[in-house]
């Protein structure tokens, strides 16, 4: 199964992606943790993307789609994988066609999340991740049973430096003008389902499942 999961920050992609991805055996591919991932290493990729990230705006398309490329060359993509958070823009959906055409591959899905925008802000400013496994929690929606300590791996929870209102509000502005474009893009293809995103997880994933299991 190749599946791209779209929507605007904090919709829960990548909740629902980290599910899917364990009962699909599949495997999960976030331009975001590889974005984190090289900004806490500090490689030339990490340094030059942290001010795009910490202000809300977008990596340039160049570089996302080189990470692209590489992680969907890896054997552990080979089953099938998620992509959450990519594509982003309509180059990088056009980029991601012609890798995918290069390969004989397509697409089979393409989920977009849909939350109101209150609840997203709402979901963003009490997010907690876990730095060293990825792992997601809330606050108020969903903590972590050992507080502010991740119950996969026991590293202290943080907050993501671009949860901060500012660059919440650049997010939202940023999505809306470059990301919503692609929902018309997958819909002139066929490939575009609409998932009402705004329930409890475990809602959301069984309707998530159907989408998956019947279309
Ligand atoms: P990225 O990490 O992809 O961030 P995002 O798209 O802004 O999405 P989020 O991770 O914020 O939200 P999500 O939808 O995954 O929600 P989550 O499941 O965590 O990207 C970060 C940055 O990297 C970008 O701003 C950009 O700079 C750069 N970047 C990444 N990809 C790029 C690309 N392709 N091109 C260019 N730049 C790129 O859930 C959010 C919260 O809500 C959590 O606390 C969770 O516990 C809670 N929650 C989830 N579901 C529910 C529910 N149903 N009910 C109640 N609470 C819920």
């Amino acid at each position: 199964m190749r599946l791209v999961f779209l929507g605007a920050p904090g919709v829960g992609k990548g909740t629902q992606a980290d599910k899917a991805a364990t009962q699909f055996s599949i495997c999960k591919i976030s331009t975001g943790d590889l974005l984190r991932g090289a900004v806490r290493t500090k490689t030339p990729l990490g340094l030059e993307a942290k001010g795009h990230m910490d202000r809300g705006g977008l990596v340039p398309d160049s570089v996302v789609i080189g990470l692209v490329r590489e992680k969907l060359a890896d054997a552990s993509s080979a089953s099938g994988f998620i992509l959450d958070g990519f594509p982003r823009t309509v180059p990088q959906a056009e980029a991601l066609a012609n890798v995918l055409r290069e390969r004989g591959e397509h697409l089979d899905h393409v989920i977009s999340f849909e939350v109101p925008r209150g609840e997203i802000v709402k979901r963003l400013s009490g997010r907690r991740s876990c730095p060293k496994c990825q792992a997601t929690y809330h606050v108020d929606l969903a903590p972590s049973k050992m507080g502010n300590v991740c119950e996969r791996c026991g590293e202290a929870l943080t907050q993501r430096s671009d949860d901060q209102r500012e660059a919440i509000e650049t997010r939202l502005r940023v999505y809306e003008e470059q990301t919503a474009p692609l929902i018309s893009f997958y819909e002139q293809q066929r490939l575009l389902s609409r998932l009402n995103g705004a329930e409890t997880v475990d809602a959301v994933y069984q309707n998530l499942v159907r989408i998956l299991t019947t279309r």
